[in-house]
C-alpha cells in the first residue's frame, strides 16, 4: 500500500491505495480559511499539520492489521502559499494562501522594478497576487520585524512535511509556482533572489517530488500508528499532482478540470518556450518536464452562482436538463464568466461577467447553457495559447464536478474540437501524490508506466463538426466582450 496526502484549501484528505490502483481507505478532515479583512485568506499551519496527524490516525485504525505493509507515503499541496518559518521551525505568522489578494501594489512593484519581460523570461510566469514572491514583498513592507526572523519561507505541503519528518525541502513543481525559480533551469533565480534582495538562505532546498527525504519521526509514528519503515517521497504542487493523477504525462494529453475554479494544463516537454508570461509555465511532477496551464476562476462558481441565486430550489441535474433542451448557442444568448475576475488569458482582478443577447424568447434553460457554454469558451482561450504555440491538443482528459453531466462533456469536445476522456473513478490530486509514492517506492519504472496500470477510461466523448463550427462563431464574439466591458467595474 501508498498513501496520498491530499493538503487542499478547505481540508486534507488522505488516500489508502493498493497494488491495482484503487482507493482502499480515505478520511478527510477540514479546517478553516481565515479571512482577518476583505481579500485576506490566511490558515493556521499547524491545524494542516494536526488535521493530518488525526486523519492518518483514523486511517491506519481503518486499515487494522495491514499497517505494516504500508511501504510509501506522498504529498499533494495548495501552491503558492506563504509559510514563514523561523530558525525553531515554528511558523512566524499565519500562512498567507494563493487565494489571498492582498498584493497587487506587490505585483505592480515587482514589474517596475525588473520589467515584465526580465520576470517572465527568469521565472516563465507573471507576477500574480497569488504567488509566493508578492507575498514575500508584502510581509517585508508590513511586518518587517517578523520578516527579519525568518529562517526560511516554506510552501503549505512543505510545511507539514517538514513537522512530519523534521526534513525540509519543496519541490520543483510547486517551487515553480513561487516566482523565484528559474523554471527552465530547475534552480532559485539568483537575479531575482538579487533583483528583489531575498536572501538566498531563504529558499529552501529543492528535490524532485518522487525523491525520497525521510522516514516520519518516531512521535508521529506513535501518534499515528504508521510504521518507521514507511518511505517519505516529496510531493508536488496540487495542479502537478492532479496531472499525474489523470495520467497527463506525455505530449499527446492535455487536462481540463472544472470544478469550482476551472484548469487547462498541458504536459510540456520543453522548459523554453515563450508565453509572455501569458499562461503558468510550471514544472511537472515527473522529472524534468513541464506543463502549462491557463485558469478561469469562477468555472463551476459561475454555474452555483446561476443557481443559488435564480433557481436555488432547482437540483442542478433538473436545471441541466433545461439546459440540454436547449440547441448549441443557446439562441444567441453569451455569457462571460468573469464574475471575480479572470486569470487567464487576461489577467484582470476587476472585469465582470456579461450576459450579452437577451430577448423575450429566452427561458431559464437558455442562460443555463449560456453559462456553461461561457465557461468553456473562457477555457478554450487558454486551449488556444497552448495552440498557437505549435501544440497539437487532440485529447483532453476531462476531470472535477463537471464529469457528472454527459451534456457539459459532449459540449466540450464540440467546443474544444478535441475528444474528451472520462476516466472511471474519483481521480485527482491525492492519487498524484500516491502515485508518486507508488513511482517512489519502485513500484514501477516510470509514473507513465503506474499511470497505464492505475487508470482506467470510462468513456470517450468525439468532436461534433457542425455543432463546433456554431460554437467557433460564437466564440469570435465572446472573445470581444471582455475589451468592451473592461471599463464596466473600475
Ligand atoms: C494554481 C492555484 C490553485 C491552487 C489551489 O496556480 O493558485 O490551483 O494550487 O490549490
Amino acid at each position: 500500500y501508498v498513501i496520498g496526502v491530499d493538503l487542499g484549501t478547505s481540508a486534507v484528505k488522505v488516500l489508502l491505495v493498493n497494488r491495482a490502483g484503487d482507493i482502499v481507505h480515505e478520511v478527510s478532515r477540514p479546517y478553516p480559511l481565515i479571512h482577518e479583512k476583505a481579500g485576506y485568506s490566511e490558515q493556521d499551519p499547524d491545524e494542516w499539520v494536526n488535521q493530518t496527524i488525526q486523519a492518518l490516525k483514523e486511517l491506519v485504525q481503518q486499515i487494522g492489521g495491514e499497517v505494516s505493509q504500508v511501504e510509501g507515503m506522498s504529498f499533494s499541496g495548495q501552491m503558492h502559499g506563504l509559510v514563514l518559518v523561523g530558525s525553531d521551525n515554528k511558523p512566524l505568522r499565519p500562512a498567507i494562501l494563493w487565494n489571498d489578494t492582498r498584493t497587487s501594489a506587490q505585483c505592480k512593484q515587482i514589474y517596475e522594478t525588473a520589467g515584465k519581460d526580465t520576470v517572465h523570461r527568469l521565472t516563465k510566469n507573471p507576477a500574480l497576487e497569488g504567488f509566493t514572491l508578492p507575498k514575500l514583498l508584502w510581509v517585508r513592507e508590513h511586518e518587517p520585524e517578523l520578516y527579519e526572523q525568518a529562517a526560511v519561507f516554506m510552501l503549505p505541503k512543505d510545511y507539514l512535511r517538514l513537522h512530519l519528518t523534521g526534513e525540509c525541502h519543496t519541490d520543483f513543481s510547486d517551487a515553480g509556482g513561487t516566482l523565484l525559480l528559474d523554471v527552465e533551469n530547475k534552480q532559485w533565480s539568483e537575479e531575482m533572489c538579487r533583483l528583489f534582495a531575498i536572501k538566498p538562505s531563504l529558499c529552501p532546498p529543492l528535490v524532485e517530488a518522487s525523491a525520497e527525504v525521510g522516514r516520519l519521526k518516531e512521535a508521529v509514528c506513535r501518534e499515528t500508528g504508521l510504521p518507521s519503515t514507511l518511505k517519505v517521497f516529496a510531493g508536488g504542487a496540487d495542479n502537478a499532482c492532479g496531472a499525474i493523477g489523470a495520467g497527463i504525462l506525455d505530449e499527446t494529453k492535455t487536462l481540463v478540470s472544472i470544478g469550482t475554479s476551472g484548469v487547462v494544463l498541458s504536459y510540456e516537454e520543453a522548459g523554453n518556450k515563450d508565453f509572455a508570461g501569458k499562461v503558468h509555465y510550471f514544472n511537472h511532477g515527473a522529472p524534468d518536464v513541464y506543463y502549462t496551464m491557463g485558469v478561469t476562476l469562477a468555472a463551476g462558481h459561475s454555474l452555483s452562482w446561476f443557481k443559488e441565486t435564480f433557481a436555488s430550489d432547482e437540483s442542478f441535474e433538473s436545471l441541466l436538463a433545461e439546459a440540454e433542451a436547449v440547441s448549441p448557442g443557446a439562441n444567441g444568448l453569451l455569457f462571460t464568466p468573469y464574475l471575480s475576475g479572470e486569470r487567464t488569458p487576461h489577467a484582470d482582478a476587476m472585469i465582470r461577467a456579461s450576459f450579452i443577447g437577451a430577448s423575450p424568447t429566452h427561458q431559464r434553460g437558455h442562460f443555463v447553457r449560456a453559462v456553461l457554454e461561457g465557461i468553456t469558451f473562457s477555457l478554450k482561450e487558454s486551449l488556444d495559447l497552448f495552440r498557437q504555440q505549435g501544440k497539437e491538443i487532440k485529447t483532453i482528459v476531462s476531470i472535477g464536478g463537471a464529469v457528472k453531466s454527459p451534456l457539459w462533456l459532449q459540449l466540450q469536445a464540440d467546443v474544444f474540437q478535441a475528444e474528451i476522456v472520462k476516466l472511471k473513478g474519483d481521480q485527482g490530486p491525492g492519487m498524484g501524490a500516491a502515485m508518486l509514492a507508488a513511482y517512489g517506492s519502485g513500484w514501477f519504472q516510470s509514473l507513465a508506466e503506474c499511470a497505464d496500470a492505475f487508470l482506467t477510461v470510462d468513456q470517450v466523448y468525439q468532436p461534433n463538426v457542425d455543432r463546433g463550427a456554431t460554437y467557433e462563431g460564437l466564440f469570435s464574439i465572446y472573445q470581444d466582450v471582455y475589451s468592451a466591458t473592461a471599463g464596466l467595474s473600475k
